[in-house]
Formats: C-alpha cells, sequence, structure tokens
C-alpha cells in the first residue's frame, strides 16, 4: 500500500476544522472520508473502509472513546488518533493507555498531523500485510461455502485464531463441527503444532481420564505402562473436545482444574506436569440446558465458551447445496475412478429441496452411493432420490442410537451372567447402583434373564 492512496476517515463535530483538515490531509495526498458525528463514522465504515480513523474526543452524541471502542470491536487493527483540545490531555494519554493510536492536541501544526498519520499508517501496514498472510487461506480450503452466514463464522475464525481464546463449536450431527475446529488450528500461530480430538461421548469415564490426562504404569488394571495422554501429546497445539456434553460430570470437574491451574496430574501420579495448549470444544447438545439439568457443570460452560461458534444446519444454507455436492462429486468419482460430469439440472433441484437432517454428512453420503452405483456420466434426480431414501430412512438420530446401543449391550451383560447383576455391573465396570438405574432406564428385569425362566 502506497501512502498516496491510503484512506483516511475524519471525524469531527466542528464543521470548519473538519474542512481544514480535510484540504491538509487531501493536501498530502490522502482519500479523506469526512464525517461530523460518531455514528455517522461508524455507517459509513464499511464504505469508507478507512486505513486510519482520525476522531474528535469531545463531540455530541457518541464521543470519541465510544467511537474507538465501537470500531475496536469491528476491526482491531484499526488505527484510531484522538483530536483532544488542550485541557483534555489526561483524557488523552489515558486513551492511548486503552489501545487508541495516538493523540493530537489542538491547535496543531499540520505537519504533527501528517507525521502522526504516516506513523499510523506503518502500523496498519503492518496490519495490511498481516492481511496479505491473511490473503493466505489455505486454512479454510478444506470448507467449501459460498453462504455468507458461514462467511461470518469464518471471519470471526480469523479473528480468534491469532488468541488462546477457547472456542465452543454448537452445531447438528454432520454441520462441519470437527471441520471448523481443524480450521481454527490450521489459522493459529499453533498451526505447526499437533492437533489432537478426542471424542468424549464415546469412552468410559475412567479411560477418558488417562486418555486425557494419562496415567503410570500400574495406576489401574490395564495400565501395562506410563501414558502420557493426548493434553501432553498435543505439546504447544489443540485439544478438541468432541461431544464435550456428554462428559461424566467428575471428569468435568477435573477438566475445569486442568484448564484453571494449566497442569496436568497423570492417574497415579503425584506430579502435575505443566501444559500449554488451546482448547476447542464441540458439542450437538443444548448445554445450557443441561446445565439447568445439572449435567453440566456451568463453570466450565464460562471457561470454555469464551468465543462461540454456532454452525447452521445445512437447510439453513442451501446455496451450499450445489457447490458442496459439487465438490462431493468430483473428490469422489476420481476415488472411484468413474468419469462423471456432473448432475442433471433437475438432480440439482432434489437436492437443493431435501431437508437434510443429516446434514453435510448426509449430503456426502448421498453423493458417494450416486457415484458408486452411478452408470452414466449424468447423476439423474432418480439416482439422487433412491440414494437420500436409502441415507434418510436408515439414519436414527444419535440419541436414538445410542439408546438401542445401550440397550442391546446391557440385555447382552445380563444374558452372559444369567441375570446376576453384581456380576453384569463389573463387566461393565458401573457399580450397582448405577447399573439398575441403567436397567431401570430400559426397563430390563434381571430376573428375566435368569435360568428356567423362558423369555
Ligand atoms: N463446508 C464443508 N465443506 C466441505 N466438507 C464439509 C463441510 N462441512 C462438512 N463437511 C464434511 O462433512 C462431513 C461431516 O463433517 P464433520 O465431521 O466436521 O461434522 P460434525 O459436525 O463434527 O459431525 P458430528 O456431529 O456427526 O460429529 C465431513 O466429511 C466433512 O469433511
Ligand atoms: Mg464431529
Amino acid at each position: 500500500m502506497t501512502t498516496q492512496s491510503a484512506r483516511v476517515m475524519l471525524v469531527d463535530d466542528d464543521r470548519d476544522l473538519l474542512r481544514l483538515l480535510s484540504i491538509r490531509l487531501q493536501g498530502a495526498g490522502y482519500s479523506v472520508t469526512a464525517v461530523e458525528s460518531g455514528e455517522a463514522a461508524l455507517s459509513q465504515l464499511a464504505v469508507a473502509s478507512p486505513d486510519v480513523v482520525i476522531t474528535d474526543l469531545r463531540m455530541g452524541g457518541m464521543d470519541g472513546m465510544a467511537l474507538f471502542q465501537s470500531l475496536q470491536k469491528k476491526n482491531p487493527a484499526l488505527p484510531v488518533i484522538i483530536l483532544t483540545a488542550h485541557g483534555t490531555i489526561p483524557d488523552a494519554v489515558d486513551a492511548t493507555q486503552r489501545g487508541v493510536f495516538g493523540y493530537l492536541t489542538k491547535p496543531f501544526d499540520g505537519k504533527a498531523l501528517l507525521t502522526q498519520v504516516e506513523k499510523a499508517l506503518q502500523v496498519s501496514g503492518n496490519a495490511t500485510a498481516a492481511n496479505d498472510s491473511d490473503a493466505d487461506t489455505s486454512w479454510r480450503e478444506e470448507i467449501i461455502t459460498r453462504s455468507p452466514e458461514m462467511e461470518a463464522i469464518l471471519a470471526k475464525v480469523r479473528l480468534v485464531a491469532n488468541s488462546d481464546a477457547s472456542v465452543m463449536i454448537f452445531g447438528d450431527s454432520g454441520t462441519g463441527k470437527e471441520l471448523l475446529a481443524r480450521a481454527i488450528h490450521r489459522a493459529s500461530p499453533r498451526a505447526t503444532q499437533p492437533f489432537v480430538a478426542v471424542n468424549c461421548g464415546a469412552i468410559p469415564e475412567q479411560l477418558l481420564e488417562s486418555e486425557l490426562f494419562g496415567h503410570t504404569k500400574g495406576s489401574f488394571t490395564g495400565a501395562a505402562s506410563d501414558y502420557k495422554g493426548l493434553f501432553q501429546a498435543a505439546g504447544r497445539g489443540t485439544v478438541f473436545l468432541d461431544e464435550i456434553g456428554d462428559m461424566p460430570l467428575p471428569l468435568q470437574v477435573k477438566l475445569l482444574r486442568v484448564l484453571q491451574e494449566k497442569e496436568v496430574r497423570p492417574i497415579g501420579s503425584i506430579q502435575a506436569i505443566k501444559v500449554d495448549v488451546r482448547i476447542i470444544s464441540a458439542t450437538h447438545r443444548n448445554l445450557e440446558e443441561a446445565i439447568k439439568q445439572g449435567a453440566f457443570r456451568e463453570d466450565l460452560y464460562y471457561r470454555l465458551h469464551v468465543v462461540a461458534l454456532a454452525l447452521p444446519p445445512l437447510s439453513q444454507r442451501r446455496e451450499d447445496i450445489p457447490v458442496l455436492a459439487a465438490h462431493f462429486l468430483k473428490t469422489l468419482a476420481g476415488r472411484y475412478g468413474k468419469t462423471l460430469n456432473g448432475f442433471a439440472q433437475d438432480a440439482i433441484e432434489v437436492l437443493v429441496k431435501h431437508s437434510w437432517p443429516g446434514n453435510v454428512r448426509e449430503l456426502y453420503n448421498v453423493v458417494e452411493q450416486a457415484v458408486a452405483l452411478s452408470t452414466t456420466p449424468i447423476i439423474s434426480p432418480a439416482q439422487l432420490e433412491t440414494a437420500i431414501r436409502g441415507e434418510t430412512g436408515n439414519l436414527s438420530s444419535f440419541e436414538s442410537a445410542r439408546f438401542e446401543f445401550e440397550r442391546d449391550y446391557l440385555a447382552k451383560l445380563l444374558k452372559i451372567t444369567s441375570g446376576n447383576v453384581t456380576q453384569a455391573a463389573r463387566l461393565a465396570k458401573r457399580n450397582r447402583t448405577e447399573f439398575y438405574k441403567l436397567l431401570q432406564r430400559h426397563h430390563l428385569n434381571p430376573s428375566m434373564f435368569k435360568p428356567g425362566i423362558a423369555a
């Protein structure tokens, strides 16, 4: 960026001063947008897209500091220079401590003005250099989208990636939570370090604890050697806690402690080990509801959800359906070694109209089925309709799939132990009380499994 084309936004409720400053700056080759209030500055920000903002401190309506704060929220890298009358220098100094780039005391000479602007532009020039590395979009290349809502999420990702702020990703199953988590990691300074994902719902409590924080040899049955755990394995990278809403309460307490103290203590060890990881978590659940029901700790929730990103279901961004479908068709055709030219026009319509309860993952599966079974270079609507019926027809929700699994699993245990609850509980590594509760939930009566009773 050359200073010749640099854009300056001037904000002052004193029209004469505004005109004078404009002339000065234009004379120096800047392109100037002059507005008379903080409110006007904000409303013209997107159009003017200034490289530096100069604002009066005392104005009617929104004052210079309030304007600065709003600008910071929109673009933290935008330098702001404050104009101040003689009596308000302490305020101005205070302002620089709060992040304002600099201040000019009225009356000021033209040279001081230009020097300040020049300096500010160097800073925003650096910011633009940073923006240039922003132009490196490889961190998001796996995310295919043309949805403005998704773009807004990705813009937010770009901003939070540089910080260590904990991010919580909400979204229904298959909306791309894990993909987004990886993108955050790739956009962050931790990108060269490991990204470690763990599904907190799929692993029993004790195993999950050791998986996360490690264990020492012999600390429990089956702990045959020392194990570092994922927090240590991640080094200075990112730990992705998937399905955090399913983490058992006792482990939530331990996780909270780890996050507060930034150290882990492997099971069986008395020594705590420092860790420095970025946490991203994800859930398809409504955690606020879980908090109300006492199933999720509020304090942990606030730790994990410094920044929240909510992925919209695919049915709320239908413009993504054709681009995603085309993308999947291309990759899958390659994988299946088929020559496919694309979708028939009315085939795309079938895709765009469908409700996609399984979101992007379902779309992927549907395209995969169509590709696998296709015998022609163009995918027809009928092929997709069959694939969609297959997918959604057989697909139960995560909840009900888990429920069914639990019921079958418990029944199997009772069968093996001939209805002996103590034994069955031991096999499941649950205590008897807990085990009884599980049986009740599934209306399973152990006596039905006792020998001599016909099923
Ligand atoms: N915007 C996208 N562009 C390309 N592929 C995507 C996009 N969103 C999701 N996918 C693909 O869809 C599949 C599901 O995504 P992902 O596993 O990230 O979803 P999820 O929200 O974690 O799902 P679940 O809740 O079932 O674990 C993956 O194969 C992923 O690569
Ligand atoms: Mg996932």
